[in-house]
């Protein structure tokens, strides 16, 4: 048989079986998918060999422990985060584990430099896309971010290479609303038409299987903000292009125990009703991926007692943070970073803990 080229409905199920103590709600369903409800992030950490050395344990290490979800992007450390997926996914391979049980997202926008951040940008830029046709300085957003088609298909091919695939499982538009800041909302709407109709084609060629958008404040502010991202417009969009079957399957969205916007804030319209954005995502067969789930570190010192017990008492902060987030209905994973392989023995204690139930989540918001 041929080996398979991306995660598989039958390669995650077989995941999942191999963690026979895993509690009930440590996998979830999604899009014809098993997938865990920690992922690791790969954002944060020097651009250095030892930060390489440890990515690569600490990601082999996470596979080994229950978790099946990775996520990165283009530009984390300057694209050494790919590259150590790639070798992390070597070992992986080396040690039994199929390409087809592991779910991986990148994300393209930013420029994504390369190894070191260089001392000439204008130069870089000039040399690696100017030269080769691939973009313009007039493409460029805020000197940093760039969504037009050809742009996204070289960060694709680039992000393919860099890891070793043939197949990105996800690959998002990395923080679109950087764009809004110097544009009107329907030249937006226009580029994003344009970046989705090559996501389709990539999703043809077989380059990618879905896409979406991973944003910063997008869906988490007001919708009288510049800076906001109605997620009925953009699902609207991708339906324009792709049909019923369209690709945009997933949004990435910060979401922890200092920002519950996601599951608060009633922002969102779909059908003329309004919703919070994880419920809208729900409407809109859309699945939700949270970043920072421990706000890049910060909430694993401080959380207060009563929000602990609520959350059935895990051992440390870090565990009840991440609790919070992979317990809040229509979350499918708590992208955690994890450069240390001890924090992914930590952290992965969970696999085994089962999230809250729904009852009991609720009381975090009940006023005391
Ligand atoms: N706009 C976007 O698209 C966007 C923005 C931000 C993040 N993301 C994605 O979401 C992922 C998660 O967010 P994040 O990495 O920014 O923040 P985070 O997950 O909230 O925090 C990561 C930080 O927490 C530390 N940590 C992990 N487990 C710990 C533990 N048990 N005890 C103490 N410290 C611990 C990590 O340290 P070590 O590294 O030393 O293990 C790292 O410094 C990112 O890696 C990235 O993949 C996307």
């Amino acid at each position: 048989m041929k080996p398979e080229k991306q995660a598989t409905a039958d390669g995650t199920k077989k995941y999942a079986e191999r963690f026979p103590n895993a509690a009930d709600g440590h996998f979830r369903a999604v899009q014809g998918l098993t997938l865990s409800s920690i992922g690791i992030g790969t954002y944060l950490g020097n651009w250095d060999a030892a930060t390489d050395a440890n990515y690569v344990e600490a990601i082999t290490k996470f596979v080994r422990q229950g978790g099946n979800v990775i996520d990165t992007a283009a530009n984390y450390r300057f694209q050494r985060s790919e590259r150590n997926i790639g070798k992390a996914l070597q070992n992986l391979s080396e040690k039994g584990f199929g390409r087809e049980e592991i779910f991986i997202s990148t994300k393209g926008g930013y420029l994504p430099f390369d190894n070191e951040p260089p001392s000439d940008v204008r130069g870089y830029f000039q040399k690696e896309f100017v030269d080769k046709g691939i973009a313009t300085f007039d493409d460029l957003v805020g000197g940093s971010h760039c969504m037009t088609p050809a742009y996204l298909q070289s960060q694709i091919d680039q992000s393919l290479g860099n890891m070793a695939l043939e197949t990105i499982d996800l690959f998002y538009i990395h923080n679109p609303e950087s764009q809004l800041g110097g544009t009107d909302k329907y030249t937006f709407e226009a580029r994003l038409a344009k970046a989705f109709e090559k996501l389709e084609e990539n999703r043809i060629s077989g380059k990618i299987k879905f896409y979406g958008a991973a944003t910063w404040n997008g869906f988490r502010v007001a919708p009288d903000n510049a800076g906001y991202h109605s997620l009925e417009r953009m699902v609207g969009i991708a339906k324009q292009i792709g049909g019923e079957n369209h690709g945009f399957r997933f949004i990435q969205l910060p979401f922890n125990l200092a920002m519950p916007e996601a599951y608060l804030l009633r922002n969102q319209a779909v059908s003329g009703k309004v919703f919070a954005p994880f419920e809208a995502a729900r409407e809109l067969g859309v699945s939700v991926m949270c970043s920072a789930s421990i706000l890049q570190g910060k909430l694993a010192h401080s959380v207060p007692l009563h929000i602990r017990e609520i959350l059935g008492s895990p051992v440390t902060d870090a565990m009840t943070s991440i609790q919070f987030v992979r317990s809040t209905p229509n979350v499918t994973t708590a992208l955690v970073g994890m450069s240390r392989a001890a924090h992914v023995e930590e952290n992965m204690k969970l696999a085994e803990i089962a999230p809250v139930a729904e009852e009991q989540f609720a009381e975090l918001f009940v006023q005391a």
